[in-house]
Order: C-alpha cells, then sequence, then structure tokens
C-alpha cells in the first residue's frame, strides 16, 4: 500500500511515520511536506534510507506539485497545517491559505486520482471552550465554535473535507484530537517549551492565572487511534481522540507546569506569570467513548508517565532542539514574550 502523508515533517507526521514504517514495513510512504519553520527532517533521520521512504519537498497550496506526488497512491493522511495558536493572531493569512486553501487542493486532487481514503487530522479547538466548572466534554456531536483563527481555519479544512464526501463521494475519516505531546514537537508549544526552557536556564511562561485546561494526548496514542481508523473506521465517520484516561480529572497549565518543575528538578520560582492569550479557551476535554466502543483504541499510559518519557526524551536529545531553537524560532520568541 502506498500513503501519501502530508506534513510529515512537523511533530505529529513525523511521529506518524515513524511508527507506521515499524508496523507496516511493507507499506510505501511519500512525505510531502513544505517544510516550514515546523519541519524538520533531522526527525526522520532513522527511516531516510529506506526505499520505502521518499521525501517531496511541495507546497499543499499548489495543485501541480500536488498531483505529480500523490499520483498512485491509496491513502492520503492529511496533517499539514500551520498549528499553533499564538501565532494565527499574529499573522491569521498564513492560517487560511494554508489550512483551508490548502486543504481543498489536496482533496480536489484525492478525488481525482481516486484515493482509497482521505483522513484528515483535525482538533478538538473546533469545539470551542468548556466552563472550567463543568464536566462536560467534546464529542463527535459537538456543534463548532471555534475562537482563533487557527480554530477557526481548521474548521473550515473539516468542513470541507465532509462536504467533499457529500458532494463528491470522496471516502474520507476524520479526527478531531486534543493538545498532543511527546518527542519531536517544535518548542512553541506548552510542554516542550516548557521542558526546553528549564534545560536551559529559563522560566516556564504561564499565560494569564495558568488555570486553563487541556486534554494531553501522547503523541504515539495518537498514532494508533489513526492507524486503527484507517484499518478499521467507518468511510464518512468522524472519531474524537483524547488522552485523559477513565476517571482521571482535569489538569490544568499551572499543573503541568509544576509537575515539569519536579521532573527537571526546578522550583516554583522558575514560573513567570505573562499576559494572556486574546481569545484563550478556558478548557477542553474529550469524550472518547466512540473510538473505544468501535475500534477498541484507548490511551496505553495516563499523563505523568508519558510527561516522565517526554521529559527524558527531550534530556537526551538536546541537540536536536538546541537546533531548533534559534533562527526564525528566536524572532518569533522576541515578538510574542519579549526579551
Ligand atoms: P506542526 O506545525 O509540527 O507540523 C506541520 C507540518 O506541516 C510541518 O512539517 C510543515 O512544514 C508542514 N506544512 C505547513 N504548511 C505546509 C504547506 N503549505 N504544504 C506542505 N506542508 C506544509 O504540526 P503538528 O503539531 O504536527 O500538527 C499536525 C496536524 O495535527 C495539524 O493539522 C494540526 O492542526 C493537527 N493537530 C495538532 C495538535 C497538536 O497538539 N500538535 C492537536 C490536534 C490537532
Ligand atoms: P499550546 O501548547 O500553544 O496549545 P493550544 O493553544 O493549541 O492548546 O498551549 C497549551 C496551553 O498552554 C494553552 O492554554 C496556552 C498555554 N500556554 C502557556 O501558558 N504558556 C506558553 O508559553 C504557551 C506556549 C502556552
Amino acid at each position: 500500500m502506498k500513503l501519501f502523508i502530508t506534513g510529515g515533517a512537523g511533530f505529529i507526521g513525523a511521529n506518524f511515520i515513524l511508527y507506521w514504517m515499524k508496523n507496516h514495513p511493507d507499506d510505501e510512504i511519500i512525505n510531502f511536506d513544505k517544510l516550514t519553520y515546523a519541519g524538520n527532517l533531522e526527525n526522520l533521520h532513522e527511516v531516510e534510507r529506506s526505499p520505502q521512504y521518499h521525501f517531496v519537498k511541495g507546497d499543499i497550496r499548489r495543485p501541480e506539485e500536488v498531483s505529480a506526488a500523490m499520483d498512485g497512491a491509496d491513502i492520503v493522511v492529511h496533517f499539514a497545517a500551520e498549528s499553533h495558536v499564538d501565532r494565527s493572531i499574529m499573522n491569521p493569512a498564513d492560517f487560511v491559505e494554508t489550512n483551508v486553501g490548502g486543504t481543498q487542493v489536496l482533496l480536489d486532487c484525492a478525488l481525482k486520482q481516486k484515493v482509497k481514503r482521505f483522513h484528515h487530522v483535525s482538533t478538538d479547538e473546533v469545539f470551542g471552550a468548556l466552563a472550567l466548572e463543568s464536566t462536560t466534554k467534546f464529542n463527535e456531536d459537538t456543534p463548532y465554535y471555534p475562537h482563533s483563527p487557527y480554530s477557526a481555519s481548521k474548521a473550515g479544512s473539516d468542513h470541507l473535507v465532509r462536504a467533499y464526501a457529500d458532494t463528491f463521494g470522496l471516502p474520507i475519516t476524520v479526527t478531531n484530537c486534543s493538545n498532543n505531546f511527546g518527542p519531536y514537537q517544535f518548542p512553541e508549544k506548552l510542554i516542550p517549551l516548557a521542558i526546553t526552557n528549564l534545560l536551559e536556564d529559563k522560566k516556564i511562561p504561564v499565560y494569564g492565572d495558568g488555570l486553563y485546561v487541556r486534554d494531553w494526548l501522547y503523541v504515539e496514542d495518537h498514532c494508533r487511534a489513526i492507524e486503527l481508523v484507517l484499518q478499521n473506521g467507518k468511510i464518512g465517520e468522524t472519531y474524537c481522540v483524547g488522552g485523559l484516561k477513565d476517571g482521571k480529572g482535569d489538569i490544568n497549565n499551572l499543573e503541568v507546569a509544576k509537575k515539569i518543575l519536579t521532573l527537571v528538578g526546578k522550583d516554583e520560582s522558575y514560573l513567570e506569570y505573562v499576559k494572556d492569550r486574546p481569545g484563550h479557551d478556558r478548557r477542553y476535554a474529550i469524550d472518547w467513548s466512540k473510538i473505544k466502543r468501535e475500534l477498541g483504541w484507548e490511551p496505553f499510559y495516563d499523563f505523568d508517565e508519558w510527561l516522565e518519557k517526554t521529559v527524558a526524551w527531550y534530556k537526551d536529545h538536546q541537540d536536536w532542539w538546541s537546533a531548533v531553537k534559534n533562527g526564525s524560532y528566536l524572532a518569533y520568541y522576541e515578538k510574542q514574550y519579549g526579551k
């Protein structure tokens, strides 16, 4: 089988390619990626010499590039996106062009090439925010109510994917997952930023009161969920994927930051409260009972175990993140957090 992966040089895409090639060694992988600031081929050094793996540098907004590279693909797994909320507040246009425009180009091409499946990787942020005191969770029937340019652009892409299924019969599946963390995550997102800052003896920037809640999903658990959806998911269906195990309560950002302080061996003087993000969503939580019931998926370990593994990975891979934390990232960091 031949898989066409968009955004495979980014955080989740790279983890997915490594996971897939380990578990499906006979399959062929085309990694189609523009290599924006978030794309890093270092993430794939383990597989770059494999005859089953091919990298194509290309832009999902360009039909001619997509069409040539997608030729002969059985399955498309679409990860490519502008993915960081704070950047979407600085520059919304990039998000609309890539996340909405790029997805539409891919859908057209997938339709022409009669792929067997178009799997779209989306986010729980399309559903908007839950109240802090509530125990409500997002599920597949939750109405869309995005607040940031990022989540609005992902919502637009989700609607287009479903429209291509309803209008043209494209065989699609969609996953809406919660915040991922793990190896190879660009250190602009909370967990890798916090760990690498502490390893550089810098503070963790905590937005607002720090009482914001995310439903943390370890990236390998996410890859396994996508694998199950590709293998046994029903065409046309959406599956919500979350990381919090049954019976576990919410974890807010301050608690995440404090757990990381303990794992790195620093005290609370390394917390720095900074100005809040505009339109900051208070709480996300996912009800993943559908994917459990229909496909037998559930997260393997709980947050504390995965977080410990993740901190250990960043401690062991200083070369990787030091190289990433320079160049254009430095200019972004200064604009976002000041000097
Ligand atoms: P990322 O920012 O780490 O990687 C995105 C990749 O897409 C990069 O390699 C980049 O070079 C590539 N890309 C960007 N624009 C492109 C274009 N025009 N053409 C081709 N390639 C392009 O993102 P991620 O965290 O790996 O997220 C992957 C997907 O998962 C995204 O669609 C995101 O919305 C979704 N998602 C992410 C999370 C999360 O917590 N990271 C949570 C839910 C959903
Ligand atoms: P982030 O990792 O950017 O993911 P998302 O915005 O997609 O949920 O942020 C996760 C949470 O952490 C969110 O509530 C914002 C907060 N946050 C901070 O408090 N400080 C930071 O420096 C960053 C990047 C995020």
